[in-house]
C-alpha cells in the first residue's frame, strides 16, 4: 500500500491491531525485510513496515538526509493515524529512529535499535560511501548487493541457510539506484547521535547479532551504556539481519519488550 507523506509516496504494510510499532529497514533494503515480523510478533500490536524514501515503493525525494527521512516517516505515520509508536530501526533504520527521537519525540513511545550505532561515519567510511556511489552509477544496484552480501548475514547463516543469503542478495539487487545514492549521501553526512543518547527517556531495546561484522556487539554495548535503563539483547548465530536469520529469537525479544510496555 502507499501513503502520502507531503510530496513523498511511502510504501507500507500494516498488520494487526494494538500498540503501533513502526519498522524501518536498513541499507539497501526495503520493507520486505520485515516479513517475519508482520504477523510473527506474539504481543498484540499493529506492525507497520515502511519503505524508506527511495526504496521499495517509496518515491525518492530530490535531496535526502536522515532528518528528511525522519520527517517523511513521521508524516507517513501521521497520515496513517498513528499518534505515537514504538519506533524500531535496523542499522540505517536506527539512524532514522534516532533522528525521529530528536525531531519528533512526541511520536516515540519506545525505541528498538537493532544492528545500529550512534556515531557518525569516519573518514574511511565516508570514502567508501563515495566509492559505492560511483559503483552504483557505473554498474548498477547488483554490484552494491555483491559488495555487501557477505557481511549482511553471519557466518552461521552463510553456512546453514544459503537460500536466505540469496534472498537478501535479491532484495538488495532490486534497490533503485536513486535510492541507493540518496541513502549513501544521507548516511555519509549524518551527525553524531552520541549526545542524543543521554536525552532518551523512553524505554529502549538494543539488539545485535553476535556475528554482526557491520555493527559489532561493541557498538550495541555503547548504545546500551549511553541510554539509561535500556535493555541489550545479543542474538546468537546471527549477523546484521537477525530478524531474518533468527526470526523466532528476534520476535521473542521484541514481543517481550512490547508486552512490558503495555503492562506498565
Ligand atoms: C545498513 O544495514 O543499513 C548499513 O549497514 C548501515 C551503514 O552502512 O552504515
Amino acid at each position: 500500500m502507499i501513503v502520502l507523506a507531503g510530496n513523498t509516496s511511502i510504501g507500507y504494510d500494516d498488520d494487526g491491531s494494538g500498540l503501533p510499532i513502526a519498522l524501518i529497514h536498513g541499507f539497501p533494503h526495503d520493507r520486505s525485510l520485515w516479513a517475519p515480523q508482520l504477523g510473527g510478533l506474539a504481543a498484540p500490536c499493529r506492525a507497520i513496515a515502511l519503505d524508506v524514501p527511495g526504496f521499495g515503493e517509496s518515491s525518492a525525494p530530490a535531496a535526502t538526509s536522515m532528518d528528511r527521512f525522519a520527517d517523511d516517516v513521521a508524516a507517513a505515520l501521521g497520515a496513517l493515524g498513528v499518534g505515537s509508536a514504538v519506533i524500531a530501526g535496523l542499522s540505517m533504520g536506527g539512524y532514522i529512529a534516532l533522528a525521529l527521537w530528536r525531531r519528533h519525540p512526541e511520536l516515540v513511545r519506545a525505541l528498538i535499535l537493532a544492528h545500529t550505532r550512534a556515531g557518525p561515519d569516519d573518514e574511511r567510511t565516508r570514502a567508501s560511501r563515495m566509492a559505492m556511489i560511483a559503483v552504483v552509477r557505473e554498474r548498477g544496484p547488483g554490484a552494491i548487493a555483491d559488495r555487501l552480501v557477505a557481511g549482511m548475514t553471519g557466518r552461521t547463516t552463510r553456512k546453514k541457510n544459503p537460500d536466505l543469503v540469496e534472498a537478501v542478495h535479491r532484495m538488495m539487487s532490486r534497490a533503485p539506484t536513486a535510492g541507493i545514492i540518496g541513502a549513501l549521501t544521507a548516511m555519509r553526512d549524518r551527525i553524531d547521535s552520541t549526545p542524543t543518547l543521554a536525552t532518551i527517556k523512553v524505554p529502549t531495546l538494543v539488539i545485535v547479532g553476535d556475528e554482526d561484522v557491520f555493527t559489532p556487539v561493541s557498538e550495541a554495548q555503547a548504545l546500551h551504556r549511553g541510554i539509561t535503563g535500556s535493555r541489550l539483547e545479543v542474538i546468537e548465530g546471527a549477523g546484521h539481519v537477525s530478524n531474518l536469520e533468527r526470526p523466532a529469537a528476534f520476535n521473542h525479544v521484541v514481543s517481550e519488550f512490547l508486552t512490558s510496555l503495555t503492562s506498565q
